[in-house]
């Protein structure tokens, strides 16, 4: 067997080392030449725990190898980005243009997956741009869809634990994808069709979403209150049905930042709570901003000059090095356009392109208003007694 995986990124890289290290050849394709050489070398581009290990030991054993083209293959996995446009419409170009690259190479009897996160339907476009081009393949090439659902950090891991819903666009496909997933997965697989496990990854991050926003919103309730939200959500979990999550700077990432707006996209008027909830986490990061802004102010008052602020960090989440839609970037990088002081710290990079990027200690000392952003394990030391103004907004 051979499997084609268009896109190296972090759902594609993890996911091309997992079969190949199945002993599966398999023949990975990115655009991006940079990543092309670093792979092939058995060195990886993004941050993520046991990956290098195993890309280097199966682009050493030859069952892994990059290139910039496809080729014949028995199975196709897509796993390209699918970003949204301004006006938070999905952009499914890049699933487009990966499906033009496949199609001379298709073949009687080929599996295509897609794997990128997609607005309901997209599988259907997806085989209707192979059998306009391949009409000779409508009765034989199999089409699904098997969305993605790991943590970042944890990806090898739940790769191949994580249960797995898997929708074709008839049943021979999804049979097709469910013998295919068996080889590698260990987890669950669910048998669907297209629709439903394309809107079943959205549901997942929609509720995701939800239920970050209620904690949100309960920190902006209770700030007002005079009340200590973190304090206030573990009493609550006290009760036996309630689980409140933690509130934070916002919400980033390329999954619950995005994947919503795909259902709010497509379904306006019924999607209410979904929609507000995207807001209530945009709100946050603008009320974070204010907050910092009021305090540098006051700092001003009363000393006659402008505090340097030190933020700690600015990835999307905790240890990692994933800076997409990500709340404490755009904290930072807010403070900075607007002129203030800013001493950023980001320990999961080494350096930024329009950023300058801080040791900790050197920030942490220089700053007068300290706002932890990013509650990376490298923070857990910082004292919050310390004799500064300090901002923590992870609930260290
Ligand atoms: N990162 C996650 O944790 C996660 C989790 C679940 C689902 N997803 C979904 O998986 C998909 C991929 O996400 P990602 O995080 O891996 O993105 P990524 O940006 O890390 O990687 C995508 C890669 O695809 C490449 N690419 C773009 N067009 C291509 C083409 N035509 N042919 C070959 N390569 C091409 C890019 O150069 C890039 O390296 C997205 O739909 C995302 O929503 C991601």
């Amino acid at each position: 067997m051979k499997v084609v995986i268009m896109g190296l990124g972090y759902i594609g890289l993890p996911t091309a080392a997992l079969i190949a290290s199945k002993n599966i050849e398999v023949h990975g394709v990115d655009i991006n030449n940079g990543i092309i050489e670093i792979i092939n070398k058995g060195k990886i581009h993004i941050t993520e725990p046991d990956l290098e290990g195993l890309v280097s030991y199966v682009v050493s054993n030859k069952y892994l190898k990059a290139y910039t083209e496809p080729a014949k293959a028995d199975v196709f996995i897509i796993a390209v980005p699918t970003p949204f446009k301004n006006d938070n419409q999905p952009d499914i170009s890049y699933i487009e243009s990966a499906a033009k690259m496949l199609i001379p190479y298709l073949e009687k009897e080929n599996l295509v997956i897609l794997e990128s996160t997609s607005p309901v339907g997209t599988t259907e476009i997806l085989a209707d741009i192979f059998y306009q081009a391949r009409p000779e393949l409508k009765e034989n090439l199999y089409i699904s869809y098997c969305p993605e659902r790991v943590l970042p950090g944890k990806v090898i891991y739940e790769l191949e634990h994580n249960d797995r819903v898997i929708g074709g666009i008839n049943e021979k496909s999804t049979q097709k994808a469910y013998d295919f997933y068996s080889l590698f997965v260990k987890g669950e697989l669910h048998k669907s069709e297209a629709k439903t496990a394309e809107m079943c990854k959205l549901v997942e991050n929609s509720y995701r979403d939800v239920n970050i926003a209620f904690a949100n919103e309960l920190s902006l309730i209770c700030d007002k209150a005079g009340i200590d939200v973190y304090k206030l959500i573990n009493l609550a979990n006290r009760h036996p049905r309630v689980k409140i999550l933690k509130p934070g700077v916002g919400v980033g990432g390329h999954c619950i930042a995005v994947d919503p707006w795909f259902i709010v996209h497509d379904y306006k008027e019924e999607s209410k709570i979904i929609r507000c909830a995207r807001d209530v986490n945009n709100y946050k990061t603008q009320w974070v901003i204010n907050k910092i802004k009021e305090e540098i102010t006051l700092f001003i008052d009363k000393n006659g000059r402008k505090p340097s602020v030190a933020c700690l960090g600015l990835t999307f989440k905790a240890d990692i090095d994933d800076m997409r839609e990500s709340p404490a970037l755009n904290v930072t990088k807010t403070l900075i356009k607007e002129g203030h002081d800013v001493l950023p710290v980001e320990p999961n990079i080494r350096n930024h392109k329009d950023i300058k990027i801080y040791d900790y200690n050197e920030a942490v000392d220089k700053a007068d208003i300290i706002v932890l952003l990013v509650g990376h394990k490298e923070f857990k030391k910082i004292d919050l007694n310390v004799n500064k103004i300090v901002f923590d907004f992870v609930g260290f």
